[in-house]
């Protein structure tokens, strides 16, 4: 089925944090320990306003509209936003799939779609916290692992996470 990617909104938010949601806690929360998420989740699936109006984050619609999928990237690192940027690496934000959608390409086109942006802002190679259960996606997207990460998400509470990297865009 064809699909189209278009930036977000600030009226994508509950569409994406509707998306978010089922999909972290279908697709996330069975890749991690019981109960390693139960802190974390809750903050994770909250669609982010700053992404969703930076032109740089974007929904995958299918034909009738519905949202199936979710992603984008930014200049500012996930869990230090205030540091001085390097404006040649980008990082990749908040990617999901509905469940009823994965293994269709909206990943795929996702990331397609972050790249030629990225590449034309300058950016030349991509940062991923990549969850425990996304690896092998972010692998067949030429990303490739250089090892365990724990996350920040908020004081106190960290996501056990995987550092990869494109080094080409
Ligand atoms: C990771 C995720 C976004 C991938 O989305 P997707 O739309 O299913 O990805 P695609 O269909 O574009 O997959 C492209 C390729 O990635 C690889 N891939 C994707 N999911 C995979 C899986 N579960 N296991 C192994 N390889 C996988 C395959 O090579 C696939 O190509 P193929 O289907 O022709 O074999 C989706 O599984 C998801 O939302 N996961 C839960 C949330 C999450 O972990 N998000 C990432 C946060 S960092």
């Amino acid at each position: 089925m064809p699909l189209s990617v278009r930036p977000t909104v600030a009226g994508d938010a509950d569409a994406v944090s509707d998306l978010l949601r089922v999909c972290y806690t279908t697709l996330m929360e069975p890749g991690y320990p019981p109960g390693a998420l139960d802190r974390v989740l809750p903050l994770m699936v909250r669609a982010n306003p700053a992404l969703l109006t930076s032109g740089r984050y974007y929904v995958v619609e299918a034909t009738d509209g519905t949202v199936v999928g979710c992603g984008g990237w930014s200049l500012e690192r996930p869990d230090a936003l205030r540091d001085p940027v390097d404006p040649s690496l980008g990082h990749i934000r908040h990617f999901a799939t509905h469940p009823a959608w994965v293994r269709r390409g909206v990943g795929a086109a996702l990331i397609e779609r972050c790249v030629v942006d990225a590449r034309a802002a300058g950016v030349r190679r991509f940062e991923c916290y990549a969850s425990l259960v996304a690896g092998e996606f972010y692998q067949s997207q030429g990303f490739r692992l250089l090892g365990p990460l724990d996350v920040r998400i908020a004081d106190g509470m960290v996501i056990p996470s995987l550092l990869m990297i494109r080094d080409r865009l």
